[in-house]
């Protein structure tokens, strides 16, 4: 009786982090990583040590239009004024995590 209860909990636990825990938090821990190796330089929580007002922040991105992964990854692809391009460094798919990161630790507040 013992047994099953304990094959029981480890196959619920196994289930509950395949459908919410693992991928999740893969997506985030790559997005976070990309950003910490090509963004934080400049942007090290939210910041932009360049031109001050372009922010990562929830309220200068709406302002400036980069509230939305698509304006955030163009811009990532491209670059902008003395932000450089990824398009080369990065591919499409990193630029993808890397601008969902940034919009949702935006949304976040940029607590971590
Ligand atoms: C060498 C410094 C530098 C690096 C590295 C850098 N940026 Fe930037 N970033 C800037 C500057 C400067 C601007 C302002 C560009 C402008 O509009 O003139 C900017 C603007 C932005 C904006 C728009 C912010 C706004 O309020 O308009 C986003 C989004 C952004 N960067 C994301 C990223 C991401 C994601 C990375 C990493 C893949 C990155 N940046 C790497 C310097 C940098």
């Amino acid at each position: 009786m013992k047994r099953i209860f304990s094959i029981l909990a480890i196959a619920l636990t196994m289930l509950v982090s395949l459908a919410f825990g693992q991928p999740a938090f893969a997506e985030v821990s790559a997005g976070a990583k990309i950003f910490n190796n090509n963004c934080a330089q400049c942007h090290a929580g939210g910041r932009n040590n360049v031109v001050a007002a372009k922010t990562l922040k929830a309220d200068a991105l709406e302002k400036y239009g980069k509230n939305t992964v698509e304006a955030i990854a163009l811009q990532v692809t491209k670059g902008k004024g003395a932000m450089p391009a990824f398009g080369k460094k990065l591919s499409a798919d990193d630029i993808n995590l890397v601008a969902n990161y940034v919009l949702d630790q935006a949304k976040a507040g940029w607590a971590s």
